[in-house]
């Protein structure tokens, strides 16, 4: 693990916000990852004066750039204890890559300096990874790996098995021998292939990714995966979840394992199915955690509901990680579809009061040894995954929601202040 001392020295320049531009973080059609059928309380903004820091950090804006501080920390440091402070990156070629993009070198100082482990956003899913069945392909993935092993930093992979169905190989869908041992290949492969190349670096897995769906009459997801393993009886989970985890814990028993999904903290009935499969992994001593997408708002859902959900998988004994947060400023999923909200000094002020809100629950609900981490999903605004998402999303066109940490420029928010607060116990307001 990173030690909390490593931050020497670190300058970027400011360049001229574009606020509003970019694209590329797209979704693949998982237009559910971030919804949620309800709603919350009037986004109307009232809420306390950006000035109410309670850090030395100092703060700059114009109607002209960014609403930005000049952080007198580094974000991973600030942890109580000290659990993975991550962020999801691009890479390869995608759009924003850490290795690619016109500004990877910044991106980079900016993400060594606050983030004690990596999360790869797209590029160590299902496709990149293992294309055909006797070929695995790692040459990205080890980039992305062996950057964060340089910087003295761990990856949480992600994900081994997730039905997104373009991202699914093609010689899955197809497949005609042994399913279940097909299967076990490609976790056991991927797995494998980073115990022992990266040793100690891929400290963690998301095994399965979303396999809720309570649209399905037994409340799992279909898939390739459902469809040739599917539960052995009714009431028991789909057998491809069990066949992946253990796989996994066979394969490196030194990592911990966790099953992830989204909107399974309000939605009592997401959050039951999560509950079982944890559940039903931990009766066979398979699984480490749990991991809460978290796509969240500002008003929804609420805190209590963070509390309660997280509290229930440290009752199992299980970890809790908060695996891709982002915190939209407009639910375009409330009723009426909120116009998008001016962007200026209240609104950030409230996104970095939310910030620190939730990472306190966070840090007051889960006890040390059961902290798997703490994770942003993107670097900048501008790139994240909503830019797309919320293009079309309910039918309004937000040109920004302005979930993240860092502005596009890759200066820090007050947002960024808000989890240090949080996770320096000194309260969010
Ligand atoms: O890399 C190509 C780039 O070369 C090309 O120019 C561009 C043109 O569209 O596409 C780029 O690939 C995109 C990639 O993101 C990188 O930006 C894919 O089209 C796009 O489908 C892919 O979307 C990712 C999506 O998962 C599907 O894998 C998002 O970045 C990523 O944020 C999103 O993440 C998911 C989690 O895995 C699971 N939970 C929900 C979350 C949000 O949907």
């Amino acid at each position: 693990m990173r030690m909390q001392l490593q931050w020497l020295t670190f300058a970027f320049a400011a360049t001229v916000l574009t606020a509003c531009g970019g694209s590329s973080g797209s979704d693949d059609g998982n237009a559910s990852s971030s919804s949620s059928s309800s709603s919350s309380s009037s986004s109307s903004s009232s809420s306390s004066s950006s000035s109410s820091s309670s850090s030395s950090s100092s703060m700059s804006s114009s109607s002209e750039g960014p609403i930005a501080i000049e952080p007198d920390f580094d974000l991973y440091a600030t942890t109580p204890s000290d659990f993975p402070v991550g962020v999801a990156v691009s890479a390869a070629n995608d759009g924003y890559s850490i290795f690619t993009h016109s500004d990877a070198s910044q991106r980079q100082d900016v993400i060594i300096r606050h983030f004690s482990q990596l999360t790869a956003g797209n590029i160590m899913k299902m496709s990149y990874l293992h294309p055909t069945e006797n070929t695995f392909t790692f040459g990205d993935a080890d980039e992305l790996v062996g950057f964060a092993a340089s910087n003295g930093m761990t990856v949480h992979g992600h994900a081994l098995v997730w039905h997104s169905d373009y991202q699914v190989p093609g010689f899955m869908k197809s497949y005609q021998g042994d399913f279940a041992a097909m299967l076990t290949n490609h976790v056991t492969g991927v797995v494998d292939h980073f115990k022992t190349d990266y040793p100690g670096v891929v400290t963690s897995w998301d095994v399965v990714n979303e396999a809720v769906d309570q649209g399905a009459a037994d409340g799992f997801r279909r898939s390739v995966f459902y469809n040739e393993l599917p539960p052995v009886a009714d009431g028991e989970i789909p057998e491809y979840i069990k066949v992946a985890f253990q796989a996994a814990r066979d394969t490196d028993p030194s990592i911990d394992l966790y099953y992830n999904d989204y909107d399974n903290t309000a939605n009592s009935t997401r959050l039951a199915k999560t509950l079982a499969i944890a559940e039903a992994l931990d009766n066979q001593g398979i699984i480490d955690g749990v991991g809460f997408q978290m796509h969240i708002y500002m008003d929804y859902p609420s805190l209590n509901d963070f509390k309660n959900a997280f509290q229930q998988v440290v009752d199992m004994g299980l970890k809790v990680k908060v695996t891709e947060l982002d915190i939209a400023v407009v639910n375009p999923y409330e009723a009426g579809t909120p116009a998008l909200p001016e962007y200026d000094e209240q609104l950030t002020a409230r996104q970095k009061k939310r910030f620190c809100e939730v990472a306190k629950v966070y840090v007051d609900t889960v006890p040390e040894n059961q902290r798997g981490g703490f994770t942003v999903w993107g670097l900048t605004d501008d790139e994240s995954w909503l830019m797309d998402q919320f293009a079309n999303a309910a039918g309004a066109d937000y040109e920004d929601v302005w979930p993240l940490l860092f502005n596009a420029d890759l200066s820090a928010k007050p947002a960024l202040q808000g989890v240090a607060d949080a996770f320096r116990g000194q309260g969010c307001d």
